[in-house]
Order: structure tokens, then C-alpha cells, then sequence
């Protein structure tokens, strides 16, 4: 693949042809900040807080649409590139709550982030801020309008990886707002709540709703396991605080699913703590379900299945196992079919 050869901060860096800036200065180590831009998604080119200087060029650039070419002198952090982004979050900030104290997100807001690191406060502009009203219409999802920068990500997030396009921009300049058609409440959408635009929300304008208020962010101990609701296999971490699994987030580097998951696996793993679980086997006695211990269960089961083979032969016995198990359970199951009560008996509910 030909290469181009850049000097970013006076650092050499070689990178494929149609390379980003942005991706060619984080590759020679710079910190270069991104709001809208995501490498999963088209790049608009929206918010500019990733501005660059190039030599030669009349303006600042904006990396993450800009094509390294061979020879550019790019610098990341001068004067000028400074005092651009402290302006972006400025503006931003001055129409944005001030309840950092109070957001779920702090702590993992890149608002938060970048306001911190350039020293920048709300109040250098003034002016008018929006006050929406908080959207929790859907069973999921809690939509605060304003902590949202229109970095466009959920939106292209929607169409682009769910093939939905269930919101977008929608009115002019100020007022400029994401929603769905007809600025409809999200419940009264096509929304399926696969809950792809609250994975990539880079502020507290989307959040799970089951987690609001749960923990603070760095409380939360994250766990990545498998998705136990079909035989896909997704990833993701469980967010777990005082032993209590609160929720899951995805993770964008899961191999099998990235951050795209199903509704169930996002917003459903709040059976792990449902009280009308089983946790104890029953056995029905005159009738009714009662409590029994592993032992005497299992005793059961296998003084049944072998009165049945008994009395009218291996074949007489079928199983039918889940895609909620493991492979390894799957394995044992059907082994224990055929090597143990001798039948080929076995399905699952996958193949249907
Ligand atoms: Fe480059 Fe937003 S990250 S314009």
C-alpha cells in the first residue's frame, strides 16, 4: 500500500495514502480532541474542535477530514489551534446546564474532558441556552436535549449502522435539535431501543435509564462477558457497582459485535437480580412445586430416564438443548445423549 510521510509536532510519521490528519497525529502521538468524529462513521466534519495548523495553508484545517499528503508540516497545539478549541467549548458550554455535580456522565463526559484540560468555564459569551424538557417516554432511553452538542453522532450511528434513520436534524440555526420525525416523542417512533445513539453520546444527553442516578461512573466496576439471550455471542461489559449488576455498556472492541447490540442484550439484563428467579430446583409433589436440593433432583431425573429406557428403549428419549448455553454445555449434552442414554436424539433450538 503506498505511504505518505508527514511531520506532525516536528515528528516524522508515515501512514497509509488517505489517512486522516487526525489519525496521522495520534499515530505520531499528539492529542488531537474529536467531538463528532468516529471511526465507525461517516465523518462530517461538524463540530472543529480537532482543527489543526498545516503549513501553507490560509486556515486552520480540520483533521479529521483532511488527507495527510506526503511532505505536510502539521502543527496540533499552537497558539492559534489552542485558543480555536477553547472558543468551540466555550460556545458550548454557554448553552449547556451546569450540573456537572449532578450528571450522570460526569466522569466520562468528553465535554467534561476537554473543559477541563484547556481550563475553559461557562459564562465567556452569555446569551440564550435551550430549556427542553427531559424526554423518558422510552422504556430505555432518557433523552436531555440539553447536554446535546449536535455532534450528530447518534443520528449517523442510527442510520448508518442500524439502518434506521429513526432521528436527525431537525429546524435551523439556534433551535437546531435531534428528534424524530416530526419532533414526535421517541416512544411514538420507529425506534427499536437497540440503544446504538446512547453508546456513542459523547455527553449526559442520552443515558440508560436504568442506570440514572445508580452510581457515579467511576464506581462502577465494568465486567465483559457474554451475551447469555441468544447463540450470537456478543460481547459486552457488565456495569456492576456493590455486587449489583446495574446494566451493561457495549464495547467497540468485542470482536463479535462491536459497540452493536440487540435491545435484550443492552437494556434486558435486569432478570439477573429479578426475585421470581429460580435459584433452587423444584420437583412437583401432589401437584405442587416444591423446594429440593441438586441431589435429590437429579436423583429424580435420572431414576426417570432410566425407567423410560427400561421400559420402551433409548429412542423413546429426546433432547432439546438452548442457544443460551454454552457450547461446552451444549457438547456435554448431547455426549451425554449419546453415549449415555444412546440416542441421537438431540436438537436445539437454534436450527429452527
Ligand atoms: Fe473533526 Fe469534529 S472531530 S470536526
Amino acid at each position: 500500500m503506498p505511504t505518505v510521510t508527514l511531520t506532525v509536532d516536528g515528528k516524522q510519521v508515515s501512514v497509509p495514502k488517505g489517512t486522516t490528519v487526525l489519525e496521522a497525529a495520534w499515530k505520531a502521538g499528539a492529542f488531537v480532541p474529536t467531538l463528532c468524529h468516529d471511526p465507525e462513521l461517516t465523518k462530517p466534519g461538524a463540530c472543529r474542535i480537532c482543527v489543526v495548523e498545516v503549513k501553507g495553508a490560509r486556515n486552520l484545517v480540520a483533521s479529521c477530514v483532511t488527507d495527510a499528503v506526503e511532505g505536510m508540516v502539521v502543527e496540533t497545539a499552537t497558539p492559534a489551534v489552542v485558543e480555536a478549541r477553547k472558543t468551540i467549548l466555550e460556545l458550548l458550554l454557554d448553552n449547556h446546564p451546569e450540573d456537572c455535580l449532578t450528571c450522570h456522565q460526569a466522569g466520562d463526559c468528553k465535554l467534561q474532558d476537554y473543559a477541563y484540560f484547556y481550563n475553559v468555564k461557562p459564562g465567556a459569551f452569555g446569551g440564550e441556552a435551550h430549556k427542553y424538557d427531559l424526554e423518558d417516554d422510552n422504556l430505555f432511553i432518557v433523552r436531555n436535549m440539553n447536554k446535546c452538542i449536535l455532534c450528530g453522532k447518534c443520528l449517523r450511528a442510527c442510520e448508518e449502522k442500524q439502518g434506521r434513520a429513526v432521528i436527525d436534524f431537525a429546524y435551523r440555526g439556534f433551535k437546531t435539535k435531534v428528534t424524530t420525525a416530526m419532533d414526535k416523542p421517541l416512544a411514538d417512533s420507529v425506534c427499536v431501543s437497540c440503544g446504538s445513539c446512547v453508546a456513542i453520546c459523547p455527553t449526559g444527553a442520552l443515558t440508560e435509564k436504568a442506570m440514572l442516578g445508580k452510581a457515579r461512573k467511576w464506581e462502577i466496576e465494568k465486567v465483559r462477558t457474554t451475551c447469555p439471550f441468544c447463540g450470537v455471542g456478543c460481547n459486552f461489559d457488565l456495569n456492576v457497582h456493590q455486587g449489583k449488576v446495574l446494566g451493561v455498556t457495549s464495547n467497540a472492541a468485542s470482536p463479535t459485535n462491536g459497540r452493536d447490540m440487540c435491545v435484550k442484550g443492552r437494556f434486558g439484563v435486569d432478570y439477573v437480580h429479578n426475585p421470581n428467579r429460580l435459584t433452587t430446583p423444584l420437583i412437583k409433589k401432589n401437584g405442587q412445586f416444591v423446594e429440593s436440593s441438586w441431589e435429590e433432583a437429579l436423583d429424580l431425573v435420572a431414576s426417570k430416564l432410566g425407567e423410560i429406557k427400561g421400559k420402551y428403549g433409548s429412542d423413546s428419549i429426546a433432547a432439546l438443548s438452548s442457544a443460551r448455553c454454552t457450547n461446552e454445555d451444549n457438547f456435554v449434552m448431547q455426549k451425554f445423549m449419546r453415549a449415555g442414554i444412546g440416542t441421537n436424539n438431540v436438537d436445539h433450538c437454534a436450527r429452527t
